[in-house]
């Protein structure tokens, strides 16, 4: 319960509450913060969607998702007396006098004086009429308590959809009540990318175009697009994964020291790093389509969309100049595995009298994000017995071993507790948001003209098509995977 400065009653409203998200993560991360006593004492929690269920029903439908979550043992009876905080209230989301009832249900709950928020769980055709009904029946105003909306991701189709939703959020809260939400920035590993940058003395001084060859970023699923292919067909990995987890990868590995860990001086430094992104070249661009996307139920006979991305850029900064980053991100692939590789300079001579054909193989530095949470650094080990030959080997921490009765708490118990603490840290603000869409946009853009590489196709299972390795190929280099799996 610490932390929670304003004392009284708190109200989150989950709009679209009868959808995947609240029961497969929203309640189960708010049953969690509860059995370890981190949510405020006074807590409601109320759904809103359409169909007619009683309070009972919701609860007992959010159970089962509770029980299927679980990582560490469910307790029944925990369990209820977090639901008797729980209520639902029916209505449509684009029905203004839905929300005066829910306004009325919410006033006879609370009060007057409570604080809320609000968390947009619908689909996100319905973000602007839910902000514009907020909007209008007053539901913003912070007289009776502090109001924030949380909004899922995707924030907007492009960049022109973005800035509109923006001044839509903007006609009903100001930009310090809004927290738009990343869900890869509540994984304690990805948090810890921070850590181990700026708690650490001796990595801080090579991390720089100085010592480091380039850098990769790997988020490769092994599940196909499943049932979301509604969705997914007009998204496309790079509007689902790219401006989002991606890019906001991207900016941890290469922003600056901030000058403080408050949210806007952190988001201050991602948004540098966005800005010095140098637009991205068509030619330095990947897309794939796995084999068989097409006979999935919901995607479109035609459909060019791509479910594998890859992209080699640049970062024009005095940290960063001419380094590459080769990023890529793709469904349907050999493993599931999310890593960031910083690739070190070999040294600039070579000494050792080396076996035909063998190389001295550069440093790496593996941030492993998941399934096998951890940091690993390969360095070069001379062979026992040999002479001259030498081995590649791993200097590896690993989270199951160093915190061995610890279970890593799922991204969303962090963002919920940060909302309501008021900590928009780990959120994204507008001017990243409008940054990432424009780099993306332009990526979008290029594969629509003639120059645009055209759209392959990779077996599912595979670890992604030729043509991305082609891309560091001619670099010279290789996808490495340092976490555990085989490049
Ligand atoms: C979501 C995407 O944001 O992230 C999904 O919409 C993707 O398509 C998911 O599968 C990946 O998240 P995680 O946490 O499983 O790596």
């Amino acid at each position: 319960m610490l932390g929670h400065s304003s004392a009284g009653t708190t109200t989150i409203v989950i709009f679209g509450a009868s959808g995947d998200l609240t029961h497969r993560k929203l309640i189960p991360a708010l049953y969690n913060l509860y059995r370890r006593k981190r949510l405020p004492p006074d807590l409601n929690i109320v759904g809103f969607a359409r169909r007619p269920w009683s309070h009972e029903h919701f609860r007992e439908l959010l159970s089962e998702g509770v029980k299927n979550s679980e990582k560490d043992g469910y307790d029944e009876e925990v369990w209820q007396q977090f639901a008797e905080r729980i209520w639902y209230s029916r209505g449509d989301l684009a029905t203004r006098a839905d929300y005066e009832t829910l306004h009325q249900f919410l006033y006879d709950l609370e009060r007057i004086h409570a604080n809320r928020l609000y968390y947009l769980a619908t689909a996100p055709n319905y973000y602007e009429p839910v902000v514009d009904n907020l909007e209008a029946l007053g539901f913003a105003d912070e007289t009776d308590g502090w109001r924030r909306v949380v909004i899922e991701k995707p924030f907007g189709y492009d960049l022109n959809s973005a800035l509109a939703l923006n001044r839509a959020v903007h006609e009903a809260f100001r930009e310090n009540q809004v927290y738009r939400i990343d869900h890869y920035l509540g994984k304690e590993t990805v948090q810890n990318v921070l850590f181990f940058r700026f708690a650490n003395a001796i990595f801080e001084p090579i991390w720089n175009r100085n010592y480091v060859d380039h850098v990769q970023i790997t988020v490769s699923e092994d599940l196909d697009v499943g049932s979301r292919a509604g969705y997914y067909d007009q998204a496309g990995v790079m509007r689902d994964m790219f401006q989002n987890h991606l890019l906001q990868l991207l900016c941890l590995v290469a922003m600056e020291p901030p000058a403080s860990f408050n949210a806007d001086a952190l988001r201050n430094e991602k948004v540098k790093v966005l800005s010095a992104v140098r637009p991205i070249m068509i030619t330095d661009t990947v897309r794939a389509q796995y084999e068989g996307y097409l006979d999935t139920p919901g995607v479109s006979p035609n459909s060019q969309t791509p479910t594998y991305g890859a992209l080699r850029l640049f970062i024009d900064n005095w940290r960063w100049q001419d380094v590459p980053f080769y990023v890529r991100s793709g469904k349907s692939l050999a493993r599931k595995t999310s890593e960031i590789i910083v690739q070190f300079r070999r040294p600039p001579t070579q000494y050792f009298n080396l076996p035909r054909n063998r190389k001295l193989t550069p440093n790496m530095l593996s941030l492993c994000i998941q399934p096998d949470e951890g940091i690993h650094l390969s360095f070069e080990t001379k062979m026992p017995t040999s002479a001259h030959d030498i081995q590649t080997v791993d200097m590896e921490f690993h989270y199951r071993d160093s915190f061995k009765d610890m279970i890593l708490p799922d991204a969303y118990e962090r963002l919920l507790l940060d909302a309501l603490l008021g900590d928009a840290a780990l959120f994204t603000r507008e001017d990243e948001i409008e940054l990432s869409w424009r780099l993306i946009d332009y990526v979008l853009r290029g594969w629509e003209t003639p120059q645009s590489p055209p759209l392959v196709s990779y077996r599912p299972g595979a670890e992604g098509p030729v043509e991305a390795d082609s891309l560091l190929k001619t670099d010279g280099r290789e996808w490495r995977l340092g976490c555990g799996g085989h490049s």
